[in-house]
């Protein structure tokens, strides 16, 4: 049996960019400056100085890129929209028309190669004169701003973009960016991030309500947001450790998908996190409570969790947790695991795994993993760029997708992380998560093997290229 015939006729097959890390053009059309433009200039915040000023240039590039997401065989396309290329100073006094036509060419070029346009409205590039003058995810007003925003964007594109993520990673958002400091706005504390958390929940919920009763009917699309986690598994088979990994997770994507679907935060949270975790109001859970029409997943990797032995140094080397602190857990990787280039173990029975866990937690939700691949610098030589390691790693975890649907998950689409090689935050250039290599000189694209592979994938032409799915995964698998 081939990996392609083990999905569903109907399952969602795409890729996924987002809009700071490839369009570049950061002074053209009309677009406003954004809180990722100013992190970027200060000296010490990206790798080797690396912005997003040129990126891949997408902007310039879009129909080009297109053909050859299609050539790719991919069905469906995830992007996200710049809101200050659409509201350059974020509030609707002026709608950038410029910003509104550049989007229609990129939704419009996918739906001509016949792939569906599935579009983000928030992937970390807050429009920067909101942060300055309103406090950004701080403030009282951005809720507001992010609904008024949204409609304008369902109003603009509704017609032909069916499928609407509102907020993409809020953990990334609320961690990163207001507690660990690493991503813009570059802030550290451990209050904040509580708080951005809970306004980004709030404004997820705001705009799907907008979308539900002034769109959805007539435009006939599905909205939802999507969450980021990583697969904790427990160090040992003690109860502490189990509980650990247990409690990692929920502060992970429980934080935001509890409210959700169950309405109100983790009670591990709640008893942890104590005043500095905002109270859910009953207004605010009836506008959150059902506000996801699917369950949106990016998924990278997989760590062992353990009950902290309280030494903080230690929780600092492995600082991918979140507010470790907070959670009283140690978070570790077995020695054996192969690691990518962004030193993220390769565990793809961890994808299964957390995906079996959230149908169980939250009744079998519709999943869509709207992110899930690989970093490795793979030279470019003589036109081809060998990546196996890439193949490998998308067939492994594919694998754990198709037995995750065997055992009853509502698996319905994947998107890998990521169509080409672009600005990987803090990381800039140096990393590499493409299908398709970028010389960041010239701009030229190149497909890479593991492009190859998922056109013989998609076509179901796998023994051609005799790539069977036993090849792949088996030395990977618990
Ligand atoms: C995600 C993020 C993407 C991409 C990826 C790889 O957290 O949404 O923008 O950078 O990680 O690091």
């Amino acid at each position: 049996m081939t990996l392609f015939s083990r999905f569903p006729k109907d399952f969602v097959w795409g890729t996924a960019t987002s809009s700071y890390q490839i369009e570049g053009a950061v002074e053209e059309g009309g677009r406003g400056p954004s809180i990722w433009d100013t992190f970027c200039a200060v000296p010490g915040n990206i790798s080797n100085g690396d912005t997003g000023e040129v990126a891949c240039d997408h902007y310039h590039h879009v129909e080009e890129d297109i053909r050859l997401m299609a050539e790719m065989g991919v069905k469906a396309y995830r992007f996200s929209i710049a809101w200050s290329r659409i509201l350059p100073d974020g509030t609707c006094d002026s709608i950038n028309q410029d910003g509104v036509a550049f989007y229609n060419k990129v939704i419009d070029s996918c739906l001509k190669h016949g792939i569906q346009p599935w579009a983000t409205l928030y992937h970390w590039d807050l429009p920067q004169h909101l942060h300055e003058t309103e406090d950004g995810w701080l403030g009282d007003s951005i809720v507001d701003r992010f609904a008024d925003y949204a409609a304008v964007c369902f109003s603009s594109f509704g017609d032909r973009v069916k499928n609407w993520i509102t907020i993409n990673e809020a953990w990334v958002v609320s961690i990163l960016g207001y507690g660990q400091g690493v991503f813009a706005p570059g802030h550290t504390s451990n209050v904040e991030p509580y708080t951005v958390g809970h306004n980004l929940l709030v404004a997820h919920a705001k705009a799907v309500d907008i979308y539900r009763k002034r769109f959805q009917q007539q435009q006939k699309g599905q909205i939802g947001i999507t969450n980021n986690c990583d697969w904790r598994e427990p160090l040992s088979d003690r109860l502490e450790d189990r509980a650990a990994a247990q409690r990692s997770l929920e502060f992970f994507v429980g934080w935001f998908a509890d409210p959700i679907y169950l309405g109100d935060y983790p009670e591990s949270m709640k008893q942890r996190v104590g005043d500095r975790l905002p109270k859910i109001t009953d207004q605010q859970r009836a506008l959150i409570k059902g506000s996801s029409d699917f369950f949106g997943l990016n998924h990278y990797t997989t760590m062992l969790a353990s009950e902290s032995n309280g030494d903080i140094a230690e929780q600092a080397v492995y600082g991918n947790g979140g507010l470790s602190e907070d959670q009283g857990l140690d978070l570790s990787i077995d020695q054996d695991w192969s690691l990518t280039d962004m030193q993220w173990a390769v565990v793809p029975w961890g994808c299964r795994k957390l995906l079996e866990w959230i149908s169980q937690r939250y009744d079998n939700p519709d999943i869509y993993i709207t992110e899930n691949g690989c970093a490795y610098d793979t030279e470019l030589i003589d036109g081809d760029v060998n990546d196996q390691n890439r193949i490998e790693f998308y067939a492994s975890y594919l694998d754990e997708c198709a037995n995750a649907i065997d055992n009853g998950v509502n698996l319905k689409g994947y998107f890998a992380w990521s169509f080409m090689d672009n600005f990987e935050w803090a990381s800039g250039y140096e990393k590499r998560f493409g299908l398709h290599h970028v010389d960041f000189e010239t701009g030229v694209r190149t497909p890479k093997d593991s492009a190859k592979w998922f056109r013989a994938l998609l076509t179901n032409q796998e023994q051609r290229l005799g790539l069977k799915t036993e090849d792949t995964s088996v030395h990977l698998s618990k």
